[in-house]
């Protein structure tokens, strides 16, 4: 790891879906970002953007997250959903106190949200991948069956002179 860096991205943080992949890579970043910042000066205006970078692109993948998840229709979708919403309200908390002033320590913060990505994209995360790499495994075989159904079918067309409907 980087002296600048709070996290360095690894593979094994891949969940081998790339827009995923690319979307949390980012966040990573817009989350050592944010470090930086602190190293630099808490106060500054540097550091104030980069939280409100760090929480919109957060809220912006989420979204794509859940989008996809409704697409595959993953089950566990609104557990997975109110664990998104209930990190956003306390990144929410954090960001008012800090614009209040108020008990907000920047370091922790940047550490707080390094902690709960990269727990969130092992446990969490990974279960939906397993979901969504299951599925595909279905959809494969189920394909490779209807293929073996059809060449025997048309195997059959030939020998005995006749064509399935
Ligand atoms: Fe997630």
């Amino acid at each position: 790891m980087k002296d600048n860096e709070l996290v360095t991205w690894t593979q094994r943080y891949e969940l081998g879906i790339p827009l995923i992949d690319q979307q949390h890579k980012q966040l990573v970043q817009l989350t050592n970002n944010l470090f930086l910042a602190c190293l630099n000066g808490e106060t500054t205006e540097s550091f104030a953007q980069a939280v409100a970078e760090a929480v919109d692109y957060t809220k912006y993948h989420f979204n794509a997250e859940e989008k996809l998840l409704e697409q595959v229709r993953y089950p566990n979708i609104e557990a997975h959903k109110k664990e998104h919403r209930d990190f956003v309200n306390e990144l929410a908390q954090a960001v008012q106190a800090f614009k209040d002033g108020k008990k907000f320590v920047p370091n922790n913060f940047a550490r707080y949200l390094r902690d709960w990505i990269l727990t969130h994209i092992a446990i969490s995360d990974k279960i939906y991948a397993d979901y969504i790499f299951n599925l595909k495994r279905q959809n494969l075989l189920q394909k490779a069956k209807r293929t073996a159904v059809a060449t025997a079918g048309a195997f059959f067309a030939r020998i005995h002179g006749y064509r399935h409907a």
